[in-house]
């Protein structure tokens, strides 16, 4: 096991789902499950390709976007702080689920074999067959979570945060575990009620960034503070 202290990356809100009953004899969505071979329960919502039947069921607004997962979380395993051992990420759904995710996890870099994965994690409950998991399915709350990490630390990441550099807020930590709240969401601010589990809010920069991108300048930052640490000799 590393030593040093963790970094929790909780990619809230994020709209991945299997499509819904009531949506299940669109066209639009018999025709994508046939095409996969599955049936229509058997695959992921994606607003891309189920357009018509989110519209209809007025399911436009926060779902049927698995892509924001898929390109987040290759960019977080990937990243050198998760290959130092020290990041331990999590998906929260909009069907208020947990997601876990091994490190030792390698996503598929192909959107289809993703989407394939991700269904059958939530048709399952966990992937692979036998433990370890490298991913499995809680059903629990964002404050589920949070309470059972038991974190003194809990940033949320927003455009509209104080524009705190984060080595300020990581070097006020002192060795204890902290997480990141990154909104996997098409677009928008945080609810009140995710805001409220926040310690603080901080901003990246002025700019509206995609989540992956979001991810990757905040895990940049605390590899280059844990580098400097290590320079100084701390
Ligand atoms: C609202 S989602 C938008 C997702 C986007 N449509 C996509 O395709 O990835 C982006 C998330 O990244 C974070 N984010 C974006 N811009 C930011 C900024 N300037 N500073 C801090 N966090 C930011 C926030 O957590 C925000 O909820």
């Amino acid at each position: 096991m590393p030593s040093g202290e963790r970094y929790h990356l909780v990619l809230v809100d994020s709209p991945l789902e299997l499509v819904p009953e009531a949506l299940w004899k669109g066209k639009d969505v018999r025709n994508d499950a046939k095409r996969r071979g599955r049936g229509p329960g058997e695959i992921l919502l994606d607003i891309s390709k189920h357009y018509s039947s989110m519209k209809r069921f007025d399911l436009l607004d926060g779902r049927g976007r698995p892509d924001i997962v898929h390109t987040t979380l290759l960019t977080a395993l990937d990243s050198p702080l998760n290959q130092m051992g020290r990041l331990r990420t999590y998906v929260h759904t909009v069907e208020d689920t947990v997601i876990r995710v091994d490190r030792h996890l390698r996503p598929p870099r192909s959107y289809e074999r993703f989407e394939g994965l991700l269904a059958k994690l939530l048709m399952v409950g966990h992937i692979p067959d036998e433990e370890p998991y490298l991913l499995s399915v809680h059903q629990a709350t964002l404050p589920d979570l949070l309470r059972e990490l038991a974190l003194d630390t809990v940033v949320a990441l927003s455009r509209r945060g104080g524009p705190v550099p984060i080595h300020q807020v990581l070097s006020r930590l002192s060795g204890r575990d902290m997480a990141f709240m990154v909104g996997a969401f098409q677009k928008g601010a945080f609810s009140p009620r995710v805001r409220a589990l926040a310690h603080r809010v901080v901003s990246l920069g002025p700019y509206p960034l995609s989540t992956h991108v979001a991810v990757c300048k905040v895990l940049h930052e605390v590899e280059v503070f844990l580098r400097s640490g290590a320079a100084a000799g701390i």
